[in-house]
């Protein structure tokens, strides 16, 4: 497959906006769907929707089937051992809260340490905060190195009897650098620590293999890689899932329920309470699946390596730019590219490309602490998936250059 045949899977990449061509450089917020997403939602919703689990039905079945082929692709998609760890959420941030509330009820105490990375999304940051006002814990913040990668040293200087858990990301949304997780991983097993992957970014442009890593919880959500919204996976390794009590009660999370008692279900379904947004996640498979083919298919490998490098190069032209987070390995930089310009506020370069159907993100990226340690308020941010093009490319930085000329 080229660039130009998968575009044509990806409609809204037609779309014009203010009369302009859209170029959607946004795609680490959330990237486009494709229509084998949209079909199968719609299929759904208008042939096979019933509630999952519970009746005997025609319907229930196929709409059941079609939810527990989702968990398969997804333990698939994750070199999962066993389909049992796989938890469906509403997304990254329902699965690091799911995992804050009940690894924290299980392990966590007021003599207890976590350990934080600072450049994480507020998703792998407030929760761990909240659990530490609640329990009297002590969190500790594992900082960036030069380069922006998590610094190793820092960690095991950290590490100590008390820490119960360490969280941090595959690769920052801010930054687009893939953190060594493989051996921060180890490093924390050796001192018997669990170690949470917030993958929101890296599961996007990386073979995530949960074996490989040994990691003992990965969290994803499916709107990043072309899944619909509302739908994340959260993998734990089945120990410790079985250890941790419920996070969300009610109906289809039990085993038995008296007035005396209530046990609970077995994995998964103990951390599936209540009617699940099984159409969504069941459009999870086409998503998983295309996005397997785009990591495997060469000639949009080729595409999407000379794309990443146009941009980097010409990026880096920019007068009075900064770029965040180190651009010399291309290996271990994801397109994700934050940078603010010398005098221009990123708010004001953000609306002024709008204007011109450029869409990037501009802000605080749900990374405070982030900015605060690079001394700034926002920045602008562009990322790319593998449907773009140099033809948007350059259409970026002619409206980038325009929109300096209006503001400086
Ligand atoms: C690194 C990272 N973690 C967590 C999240 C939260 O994801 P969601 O809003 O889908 O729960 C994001 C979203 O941008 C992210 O980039």
């Amino acid at each position: 497959m080229n660039t130009q045949e998968l575009r044509k899977i990806f409609p809204i990449l037609d779309s014009k906006v203010y009369g302009r061509k859209l170029v959607y450089f946004d795609n680490a917020a959330t990237s486009q769907r494709p229509l084998s997403v949209v079909d199968m939602m719609y299929d759904l919703n208008l042939h096979h929707n019933a509630n999952i689990h519970r009746a005997v039905h025609k319907l229930s079945a196929d709409a059941t089937d079609a939810y527990e082929n989702a968990r398969d692709a997804a333990r698939l998609f994750l070199n999962a051992e066993d389909r049992r760890q796989i938890i469906f959420t509403s997304g990254t941030t329902a699965a690091i809260n799911l995992v804050a509330y009940s690894f924290g009820s299980a392990f966590v105490d007021k003599d207890s340490e976590i350990i934080v990375g600072e450049a994480e999304h507020h998703s792998n940051f407030v929760p761990w905060q909240q659990l530490a006002l609640r329990t009297g814990a002590n969190i500790k913040y594992l900082r960036i190195d030069d380069k922006g990668y998590y610094s190793l040293d820092s960690l095991r200087s950290l590490l100590g009897p008390k820490t119960k858990l360490v969280c941090v990301n595959h690769a920052s949304n801010v930054l687009g650098l893939l953190n060594p997780v493989k051996e921060i991983i180890q490093i924390c097993h050796q001192a018997g620590v669990p170690v949470l992957v917030d993958g929101a970014q890296g599961a996007v442009h990386c073979k995530v293999d949960v074996q490989d890593l040994d990691c003992d919880f990965y969290a994803f959500s499916a709107h990043k890689l072309f899944g619909p919204t509302g739908v994340g996976v959260l993998y734990g390794k089945t120990e410790l899932l079985e250890q941790m009590p419920p996070f969300l009660c009610g109906g289809e999370m039990v085993g038995t329920v008296s007035l005396e008692k209530t046990t609970f279900a077995p994995l998964p379904m103990k951390f599936e309470a209540g009617t699940q947004n099984f159409v969504n996640a069941a459009a999870i498979s086409p998503a998983l699946e295309l996005l397997s083919n785009i990591l495997n298919d060469k000639e949009l490998d080729t595409e999407f390596e000379q794309l990443k490098a146009y941009f980097l190069e010409k990026l880096r032209q920019v007068p009075g730019i900064t770029l965040y987070g180190d651009t010399s390995q291309a290996d271990k930089k994801l397109p994700i590219y934050s940078f603010t310009i010398e005098g221009v506020h990123h708010e004001d370069l953000a609306i002024l490309l709008d204007k011109m159907g450029v869409a990037v993100r501009s802000g605080q990226m749900c990374a405070e602490p982030l900015m605060n340690h690079f001394g700034v308020s926002g920045m602008l941010r562009a990322s790319l998936m593998q449907y773009n093009t140099m033809e948007e490319a350059d259409i970026f930085f002619s409206a980038l250059e325009r929109a300096l000329e209006m503001l400086k």
